[in-house]
């Protein structure tokens, strides 16, 4: 790595004058702590503001471990052969207390989010030559189950305070073959829920939430998830309850999710047999033995979270070029799983994100920038729009105007500057807080640098 050719020496030598009086004056920056950012940038030979990792995940708990060899031990690790359908077993015990979490009637487990979308769209009647709009700012898989569906994802620009789904720019995108919406909570906050329900109902549509990111977020007092017909939810190895793969969808219409489950088991509906198309997308035991006692600190992990990224954004706000993920007016509980803020290069001599994240990885703070691609034009959305099966389902002309109209520009600038920091960061305390903040306080106050970097 860079960084380590460049000895302590020859950083001082090549410093700008400016930050040469600065250290010598030992002044502190208006926005970082006492001490650190006298030192010089930890990628340019300086010691890292971050001295030990942050907490790890998943967790591992003693909790967890009993209910998984239990599970393990009784030998019944598929939900069928526990008797599933008569209300026995893990995965039903599982369902039954997230759907009390969740405040919804019903809850079905699969085996991951992905699955969970892909059998909520399928139930709600997403099928071939439809349109679904979606946010180009989440995961590939709230995308791909669409495209599953044999449907088109029509994506709606993002609003560069929240990241979210704007609502105000659904409305002119919708069709006769517009058949859901599908808002991502992405970062955990909750979508502008209110107006996107209510232009759902203008034009019939249906509304399934990817909740993959936000559990227990809340919107006005209600939970992300039980706004739509659907909410589906991810237990992937790095959210907030976690199994290594694993997903559910919530709902309050029993018929609704009678499909749900039908879809998820091979078409064999609980109730009456053989009955439908579908695929096998089931939880198995030893995954809800695993997630089981996740159920009973979640609360509490997600007030510490919410203490923390509220005290962190206090702190960022005052640095110059960081502007945190807003909530929407309306939310009034966030979830975060990870925590995003914009950098505004021109606040930062100019430097490119790449090296501010150089820069960033040296101070020893953990980020990603995941869920900023630019999804609209990712190279598996063309390829898909030029398969046997969607040149089949979709007439030439209106390719030709997706093609034209798919463009998000302040999904495009939100992906040049957006950065994420892991929802495991907000776990500590106040002080693992304040060296995200110095850190990043750090590299504004030697932003003369970054070019070097
Ligand atoms: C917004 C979003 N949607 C969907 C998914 C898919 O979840 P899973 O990995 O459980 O299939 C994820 C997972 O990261 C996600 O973040």
């Amino acid at each position: 790595m860079r960084a380590q050719n460049v000895s302590r020496r020859k950083f001082l030598k090549d410093a700008s004058a400016g930050t040469l009086a600065t250290v010598a004056a030992g002044t502190m920056s208006a926005y970082g702590k006492a001490g650190t950012t006298r030192d010089a940038l930890a990628v340019l030979g300086g010691s890292p503001v971050r001295a030990k990792p942050f907490a790890s995940w998943p967790p591992v708990t003693a909790e967890m471990e009993q209910s998984l060899v239990t599970a393990f031990r009784s030998g019944k690790w598929g939900r069928t052969l526990q008797g599933a359908m008569q209300g026995a077993g893990l995965v039903v015990e599982f369902e039954k207390r997230f759907a009390e979490l969740i405040g919804a009637a019903h809850c079905l487990a699969t085996g991951s989010c992905t699955q969970s979308l892909h059998t909520a769209l399928h139930a709600v009647g997403v099928g071939a030559g439809d349109e679904v709009l979606v946010t180009p700012c989440t995961f590939i898989a709230s995308i791909q189950a669409v495209l599953m569906c044999n449907a088109l994802p029509v994506f709606v620009d993002v609003d560069l305070d929240t990241y979210q789904m704007d609502p105000d720019k659904i409305e002119p995108l919708v069709n006769g073959n517009t058949r859901a919406v599908e808002p991502v909570h992405i970062g955990g906050l909750p979508c502008s829920m209110e107006k996107i329900m209510a232009v759902s109902k203008k034009h019939g549509l249906k509304v399934v939430e990817d909740a993959a990111q936000a559990h227990l977020a809340e919107f006005r007092g209600k939970k992300c998830g039980t706004f739509g017909d659907l909410g589906c939810f991810s237990f992937q190895s790095s959210k907030v309850v976690a199994c290594g793969e694993g997903g559910a969808i919530v709902g309050n219409d029993e018929a609704l999710m009678e499909q749900c489950y039908t879809f998820h088991n091979l078409g064999l509906s609980a109730k009456a047999g053989s009955a439908a198309i579908g695929t096998k997308y089931r939880m198995h035991e030893l995954e809800a033995a695993i997630l089981l006692p996740q159920l009973v600190t979640l609360a509490q992990q997600t007030q510490t979270r919410n203490d923390n990224a509220a005290y962190l954004a206090r702190r960022l706000g005052e640095i110059p070029g960081i502007a945190p993920q807003k909530l929407h007016e309306g939310a009034t509980k966030a979830a975060y799983y990870i925590y995003g803020f914009r950098y505004q290069k021109e606040h930062f001599n100019d430097a490119p994100k790449q090296k501010f994240l150089r820069a960033l990885r040296a101070e020893k703070i953990p980020f990603t920038t995941m869920y900023f691609d630019e999804l609209n034009k990712q190279p598996f959305l063309e390829h898909t729009l030029n398969s046997p099966t969607f040149q089949k389902i979709f007439s030439k002309e209106r390719l030709k105007r997706y093609r034209e109209e798919n463009r998000c520009p302040s999904n495009d600038q939100l992906s040049a500057e957006g950065i994420w920091l892991p929802q495991y960061v907000f776990l500590g305390d106040k002080k693992d807080m304040d060296d995200i903040a110095d850190a990043i306080a750090k590299i504004h106050d030697h932003r003369d640098q970054l070019a070097r970097v």
